[in-house]
């Protein structure tokens, strides 16, 4: 079944379309696309969305997860103008006729709720999404059926007041699920309509992976000591809460970017595929014992600084160890896509991408090319 923009199920057109999906379906995903041309990279992004049409033709739409665009802490109307600018580059997926209404599907990341007006503005842009959202998150966070699956779309970035006089203010709560009852609701519901898989996408990660270990969902903030204070412990409940609903419903795979470059692993039986960065500066993973942190990256931390948050997030660190949530991590840091191709009980995953020109984090060094492939069963 697909929704139109109305909401209506469309008979007819899920009829034509059944016998086209009778052997599934494709998505794509991308993220972090933001960059120093009008606020997007435009050269990185255009070679990575040209290159998903000829390689997968027959992808039916593409998700984006956050930070298209720089964005501006004081200038709104220079956002809208950056997003607006985002379009025109994707131009060649909007006018793809294999694509399916609306062909791009948003989400919201930090850098598009720099100012209390983005949020607005981000809305006025991207008019189409389904507006079944929760109160006051309408038209950022939405959910739809297409053909076997769910997709549910949750907006994890809020605009804060930050305290400037305050420099231990990291306006880390900016970062988290606020609708934890929408989201189960949203997951019920789907159930109930006999969906074969759900996938579920933010910006912001459950399980960092590099560069952003202080933020994200657990959203663990500056100079994490032990024992936890109240607030972080609130977060970082918030994001055991979600992958509880997570694996509570039999939930395929969360799909984010935030951290700018590429991972995925199994965590308690349910995927997250971080796709990060289809422009932004790439990021190193997470610090192993025998490597150290790039400290010019903002949020990256050398190891003996990280532990604290390993160690709190139950991470795989240590002698010999990746630093990361799960043994089975794989990571790749390079520019990418990722293809979901969707059958009845299983999900082919590809990841396509190209690693940085020497001496560069903005810029493509190879062609792009499969780097990752892997095959997600229903359980
Ligand atoms: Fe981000």
């Amino acid at each position: 079944m697909f929704l139109n923009k109305y909401g209506f199920t469309t008979l007819i057109f899920t009829l034509i379309i059944s016998s086209t999906f009778a052997q599934g379906f494709k998505f794509a995903a991308l993220s972090d696309s933001r960059g120093d041309f009008n606020g997007v990279n435009d050269p990185v992004v255009t070679a990575l969305i040209t290159h998903m049409m000829v390689t997968n033709p027959d992808i039916k739409f593409l998700v984006v997860t956050g930070d298209l665009v720089n964005g501006h802490d004081d200038d709104p109307a220079r956002t809208k103008r950056e997003l607006l600018h985002w379009k025109e580059v994707m131009a060649p997926l909007y006018n793809n006729p294999n694509m399916v209404w609306p062909k791009i599907w948003p989400v919201i990341g930090n850098h598009e709720v720099r100012n209390p007006k983005d949020i607005d503005n981000f809305k006025e842009v991207f008019p189409d999404v389904f507006m079944n959202g929760p109160a006051g998150q309408k038209g950022v966070s939405y959910s739809f059926d297409f053909e076997n699956s769910h997709f549910c779309m949750i907006n994890s970035d809020h605009w804060y007041y930050g305290d400037p006089n305050d420099s231990t203010d990291d306006r880390r709560d900016w970062h988290y699920i606020k609708d934890l009852d929408w989201v189960e609701e949203d997951f019920k519901a789907a159930r109930g309509r006999g969906v074969e898989h759900i996938f579920t996408f933010s910006h912001e990660m459950p399980f960092p992976i590099g560069g952003h270990l202080r933020d994200g969902l657990p959203n663990l903030g500056k100079n994490l000591t032990l024992p936890m204070d109240s607030t972080r412990l609130w977060y970082l409940e918030q994001r055991n809460k979600y992958w509880a609903l997570m694996k509570k419903y039999n939930a395929d795979a969360h799909i984010c970017g935030h951290e700018h470059t590429y991972g995925r692993e199994e965590v308690e039986g349910v995927y997250q595929v971080l796709t990060g960065s289809s422009g932004a500066p790439l990021y190193n993973f997470n610090p192993t014992p025998e490597t150290d942190a790039d400290t010019t990256i903002r949020f990256e931390l050398p190891y003996e600084k990280a532990t604290t948050y390993y160690k709190v997030l139950d991470y795989n660190y240590g002698p010999g160890k990746n630093s990361q949530r799960s043994e089975n991590f794989v990571g790749y840091k390079a520019f990418n896509y990722t293809v979901f191709d969707v059958r009845k009980d299983s999900v082919i995953v590809k990841m396509y991408g190209s690693f940085p020109k020497e001496g560069s984090r903005s810029e493509m060094g190879t062609k792009i090319k499969l780097l990752d492939e892997f095959v997600m069963k229903k359980k």
